[in-house]
């Protein structure tokens, strides 16, 4: 069978995406991409042709996709905000789907995240599950990955706490800090989803780091790789967000909301599989400890503005 000639991976020079194009290129994949942000500081060794992330027009859309082999899909959005509800980000992808099946694209590698539930409380899991849904009643072929906390050049939470540590006296830790996660590298994620697109047989699987980790102990970690030793203080997750919507308005940003907080305490950023990450967020923060949080990384400025 003739082998096709490119992959399209959606925000190539976005956060997870960069990490997939990367994984792509050391494995000689040519690729397009789906994005509305072609121009991604830190991603000018990325080479992939881009063409507009949009769900309007579905001809163009389906031109886009047309000759792909595989479609590593990333879209989604991280909160609900003005108008847009996560509905409209289910809605949205199951066109990206029907583009890709009408483009004859062969395969989708699904990013989804770790326990998605449709009968989650929270609407970020219920709609991921949704979302999962659609992937599997596509009538493409497909894989679904569901990161942890992803890690790596580009994130925004541990960038966000770096940045907190390193400017303030005194840092918040939500409730006791005695939940786990269980945070992966981008590259990790980018190797499961490579490895995903060859499987003959539909999978699903988490992607997760080899450590699981309490929260306090994270944050313990960042705060030695940034060398910054503020006075730690627990406060209730109402504080918390009361804290986070305050230093939100001073940076324009949602920094964190509380489906999210909620997310992490019930420990739903650990996975139930056995780790297929390798990589530790601790020789991370390491090696790139004098650049995390030097910059405040705003999800609106990111997506929304
Ligand atoms: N980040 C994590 O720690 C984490 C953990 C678990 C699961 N995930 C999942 O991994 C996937 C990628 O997440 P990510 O954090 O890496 O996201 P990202 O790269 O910042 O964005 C992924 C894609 O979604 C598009 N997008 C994001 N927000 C949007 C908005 N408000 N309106 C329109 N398009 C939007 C981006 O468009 P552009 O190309 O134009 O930027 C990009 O193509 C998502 O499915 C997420 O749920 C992430």
């Amino acid at each position: 069978m003739e082998e096709r000639a490119f992959d399209v991976v959606t925000g190539a020079f976005s956060f997870t995406g960069r990490f997939i194009a990367r994984r792509l290129a050391a494995l000689e994949r040519p690729i397009k991409t789906l994005t509305n942000h072609p121009q991604r500081p830190g991603t000018e060794d990325i080479k992939a042709d881009p063409a507009p992330l949009q769900f309007t027009d579905r001809p163009a859309l389906v031109e886009s996709l047309r000759g792909a082999d595989v479609l590593y899909n990333t879209y989604w959005v991280r909160f609900v905000h003005g108008r847009v509800r996560f509905g409209e980000a289910v809605a949205n992808t199951r066109i990206l789907l029907g583009a890709a099946r009408d483009a004859g694209v062969r395969k989708v590698v699904h990013i989804s995240v770790s326990n998605p539930a449709e009968d989650s409380p929270l609407d970020y899991y219920a709609g991921k599950a949704r979302a999962e849904r659609a992937v599997r009643e596509s009538g493409l072929a497909w894989a679904i990955i569901r990161p942890t906390l992803i890690f790596g050049q580009g994130d925004i939470l541990l960038n966000n706490i770096a940045w907190l540590l390193r400017r303030l006296p005194v840092f918040g830790i939500p409730g006791r800090g005695d939940y786990r996660l269980q945070p992966v590298a981008g590259e990790d994620v980018a190797e499961i989803a490579t490895w995903a697109a060859e499987q003959v047989d539909n999978v699903t699987v988490d992607a997760a780091g080899p450590d699981i980790i309490y929260y306090s102990e994270m944050v313990e970690s960042i705060a030695i790789a940034v060398g910054r030793h503020p006075r730690f203080v627990f406060l209730s997750p109402k504080n918390t967000i009361r804290a986070s919507k305050v230093i939100g308005r001073l940076v324009k940003d949602v920094m964190l909301n509380e489906p999210e907080l909620e997310g992490l305490m019930q420990e739903l950023l650990v996975s139930h599989e056995r780790p297929r990450g390798t990589r530790r967020l601790d020789n991370w923060l390491l090696t790139n400890a004098d650049t995390i949080g030097q910059k405040y990384a705003s999800e609106l400025d990111r997506h929304w503005r």
